[in-house]
């Protein structure tokens, strides 16, 4: 059902995605990322700038604002707060105007999370079924259609239907 890709996150899980995040090293999470996102896919080189500096600490930021922006509604459960979900957007429409495609979304998210578990030793599969999540719904943010609503759940299960597909699995 719906829910397996794109649910809220209960408080356990935004506890983990904060509490993982914070035991990350940015720079060299940023790097790992980088570095094998061109091993795997180096068709994709060419769309960024020679120099990632800049990069690296934007898309760091961006992640930390995604992990710290889980608000808890009314039903209990967590969801991107409404404030993140236009400047999302429009970091998603900036992308396509780069020429990102939204099948890259998937590559770059199972690199990332890769990256991610070669960061932390410990990584648990809560902690992994936090971040699939998370990152779910920043796909979502960025390329699902209607994202600058609240998300409720009618709402969001129109709007990821068509890229559903390109998101994690969550058991
Ligand atoms: C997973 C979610 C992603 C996040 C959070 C993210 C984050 C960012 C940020 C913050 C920027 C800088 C925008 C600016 O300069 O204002 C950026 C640029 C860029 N991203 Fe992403 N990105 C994501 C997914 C992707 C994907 C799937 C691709 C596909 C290959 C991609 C490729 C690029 C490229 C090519 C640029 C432009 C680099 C440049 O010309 O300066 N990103 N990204």
């Amino acid at each position: 059902m719906n829910q397996d890709v794109i649910r809220p996150l209960t408080e356990a899980e935004v506890a983990m995605l904060k509490k993982t995040f914070r035991l990350m090293d940015r720079n060299r999470l940023a790097m790992r990322f980088y570095t094998s996102l061109f091993a795997r896919y180096p068709n994709l080189r060419s769309l960024f700038p020679t120099d990632l500096t800049e990069l690296s600490t934007k898309i760091v930021s961006v992640f930390e604002l995604v992990v710290f922006s889980f608000q808890q509604q009314p039903d209990g459960n967590y969801h991107l707060q409404t404030e993140v979900l236009q400047p999302l957007k429009s970091l998603g429409a900036l992308h396509a105007k780069k020429g990102v495609e939204e099948t890259h979304y998937p590559l770059v998210n199972g690199i990332l999370l890769e990256s991610i578990r070669l960061e932390l030793p410990e990584f648990s599969a809560d902690a992994e079924r936090a971040w699939k999540l998370a990152l779910n719904h920043l796909t979502l943010a960025m390329i699902g259609g209607g994202t600058n609503v609240a998300p409720d759940h009618e709402t969001m299960a129109d709007s990821y239907q068509h890229i559903r597909s390109l998101l994690f699995r969550v058991p």
